[in-house]
């Protein structure tokens, strides 16, 4: 039987060099390809068809800005086999909790391993969780992971939350995307509902097998995926027990 080993840390102290240089080639190996408008929109290093690759610097410099950071790993019998970076951030007294990295090698994955180290990154006790995404299945495991399921997450919590959280993000690339959709915008009729304009040009096709299998099998709430494009999704933690002084919903301070 195969024996599965949930790590995490969740301060920066145990995120060691060591450790983000096997995230990072995880990452280069597993994650995908540029796509074919990359090298005009991204770059001419983002060659159409290369593996998209982080170094371990990037990761630290820019995935896990704000030096309170949590990173949670699983290996399968011995072959690490995904791994997930957050970064934290406070707005109104509330903190926030950004997935900015999640990737499963390829031979480990559809067996729940993301659903289990987003569960991991839950532990941290944040008060919102969020993540961008190309991939419906990176916001499937979230849904469940943070809330409860897709088919229950608050389309108008993003709305109203969304630009004040991750406006003042240390993280660059969740500063600078743009929200896009039908959501926050009444008059995008595109097909787009719930998304941000990333400039992040990878290959989407695997992404959008996904999307139409999921889309068979359920009503798919964030909309059609446009390249350049990630699926946002910002979630209030679940909290399992609440006691009476603190079972109101408080709101994030815009
Ligand atoms: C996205 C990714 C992390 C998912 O990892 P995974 O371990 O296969 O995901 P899980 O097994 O935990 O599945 C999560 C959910 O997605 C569904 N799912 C997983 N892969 C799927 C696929 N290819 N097509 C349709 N649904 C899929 C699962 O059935 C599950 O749904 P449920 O919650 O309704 O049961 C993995 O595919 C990956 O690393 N992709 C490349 C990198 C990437 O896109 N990362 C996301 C960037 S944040």
């Amino acid at each position: 039987m195969e024996k599965t080993v949930y790590e995490a840390f969740h301060t920066d102290e145990g995120i060691t060099d060591e450790l983000l240089q096997e995230a990072a080639k995880l990452f280069s190996e597993n994650y995908g390809i540029w796509d074919k408008q990359a090298p005009e929109k991204v770059g001419k290093f983002a060659k159409a068809g290369a593996p998209v690759r982080l170094s371990k610097s990037k990761l630290r410099n820019e995935y896990l800005p704000s030096g309170i950071s949590s990173y949670a790993r699983v290996f399968v019998d011995g072959t690490l086999a995904g791994n997930a970076l957050a970064c934290r951030w406070s707005v109104g007294g509330k903190t926030i909790c950004w997935i900015t990295q999640l990737v499963v090698h390829r031979d480990y994955r559809e067996r729940g391993l993301a659903r289990g180290l987003l569960d991991q990154i839950n532990r941290d006790g944040s008060d919102i969780y969020g993540v961008m995404s190309s991939h419906p299945a990176a916001c499937l495991a979230a849904a469940r992971a943070f809330g409860n399921s897709i088919d229950n997450i608050s389309l108008d919590f993003m709305k109203a939350h969304a630009e004040s959280i991750m406006n003042v993000s240390p993280v660059e690339y969740v500063r600078d995307a743009k929200l896009a959709g039908s959501l926050f915008d009444p008059k995008d009729t595109t097909g787009r509902v719930c998304c941000v304009n990333s400039g992040f040009f990878v290959d989407h096709r695997e992404p959008l097998e996904a999307l139409a299998w999921v889309r068979d099998t359920m009503e798919w709430p964030l909309g059609d995926l446009f390249d350049g494009h990630e699926y946002l999704l910002i979630l209030e933690a679940r909290r399992r027990s609440r006691s009476r002084s603190n079972s109101r919903r408080r709101n994030v301070a815009a």
